[in-house]
């Protein structure tokens, strides 16, 4: 089976886990609208990688880490959208969970996809209780406060935005969770991958700015131009296009540097430069070659 396709599998198994026969039929169909068809999946993509370049010996631990993960990711994205936090009426090229159900099952559905990541984990433990321990714990960091995607949501109710913070813990705290998480599954420890993860969310949130700066909704199969809109500051007003791709290049190619020795290591380090080409979004490799721009 290949990669994309073990991928779906385990978030296909992580959100069976939250239906049944019992269970209130419009929450548990909005459940599977906010998890598929899914976007690029590339924080499972990544922890799965991970695990394989440590030796992935226990692939269903890997299976559940890479559920769990995707599933925070697609929770914080269907609260992020409603009406008190961004207000977006697209998601993924459809229209967002608080539009097509309704704003109760909206937040419903995030609480119950972040509630069945770690019930996902607690089940997958077997007799790894101690590598489903480290998952929770590092899972929980990176998503609750002080850290984690709570505390980056929390950022832009502050008078004052500390912006390495905010993105730090917005978007680079389930980049650091994919890496890790990847390492702990696979029987391995989880601080030397810190920096890896952290590195490719950095990369991740200035192509973000870029996509947001120069892609249009279609393209992007959400609201385009939020970063001006919302007045946040963001790597395309700071850098310059040209400057903020160069800057990706230069984060990438530390974070290629600073992947821990492993057996897979080769292997890691080629899937993050074909992942670094389809971050930048063409319309900026296009805007750098225009002459005097
Ligand atoms: C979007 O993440 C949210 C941010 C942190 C900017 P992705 O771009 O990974 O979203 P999907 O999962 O591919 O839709
Ligand atoms: C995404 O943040 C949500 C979280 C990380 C919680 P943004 O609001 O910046 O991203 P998009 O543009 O909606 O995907
Ligand atoms: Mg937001
Ligand atoms: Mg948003």
């Amino acid at each position: 089976m290949g990669l994309s396709d073990r991928i779906e599998a385990a978030v296909g198994a992580a959100i069976r886990q939250g239906q049944g026969a019992h269970a209130p039929a419009r929450l548990a169909a909005a459940l599977d609208y906010a998890v598929t068809p899914g976007g690029a999946r590339i924080r499972p993509t990544i922890l799965t990688s991970v695990a394989l370049a440590c030796g992935d010996d226990r692939p269903r631990l890997t299976d559940a880490a890479a559920g769990a993960l995707e599933l925070i990711h697609c929770a914080s994205l269907v609260h992020d959208d409603l009406p008190c936090f961004d207000d977006a009426d697209l998601r993924r090229g459809k229209p967002t969970v608080h539009r097509a159900f309704s704003e109760p099952l909206a937040v419903l559905t995030g609480d119950s996809l972040i509630v069945l990541a770690f019930q996902v984990l607690a089940r997958a433990a077997g007799a790894e209780a101690e590598r489903a321990v480290g998952l929770i714990s590092v899972l929980s960091a990176r998503t609750g406060m002080p850290g984690g995607i709570c505390a980056g949501q929390g950022w832009e109710s502050e008078p004052q935005i500390n912006l390495s913070a905010y993105h730090r813990a917005k978007t680079g705290a389930l980049f650091i969770a994919a890496t890790q998480m990847g390492a702990i599954a696979a029987g391995q420890e989880a601080d030397p991958w810190e920096e890896l993860g952290a590195r490719i969310g950095e990369a991740f949130q200035v192509a973000d700015d870029l996509r947001d700066a120069l892609c249009d909704a279609a393209t992007l199969g959400k609201p385009a131009g939020q970063d001006d809109l919302h007045g946040r500051p963001n790597a395309v007003a700071q850098l310059g296009v040209q400057g903020a791709v160069q800057r990706l290049d230069d984060i990438l190619a530390g974070a290629i540097s600073s992947i821990p020795a492993c057996p897979g290591e080769a292997a890691l380090a080629q899937m993050v430069r074909a992942y670094a080409d389809r971050l930048v979004p063409a319309a900026a490799r296009q805007r750098i070659t225009v002459p005097g721009e």
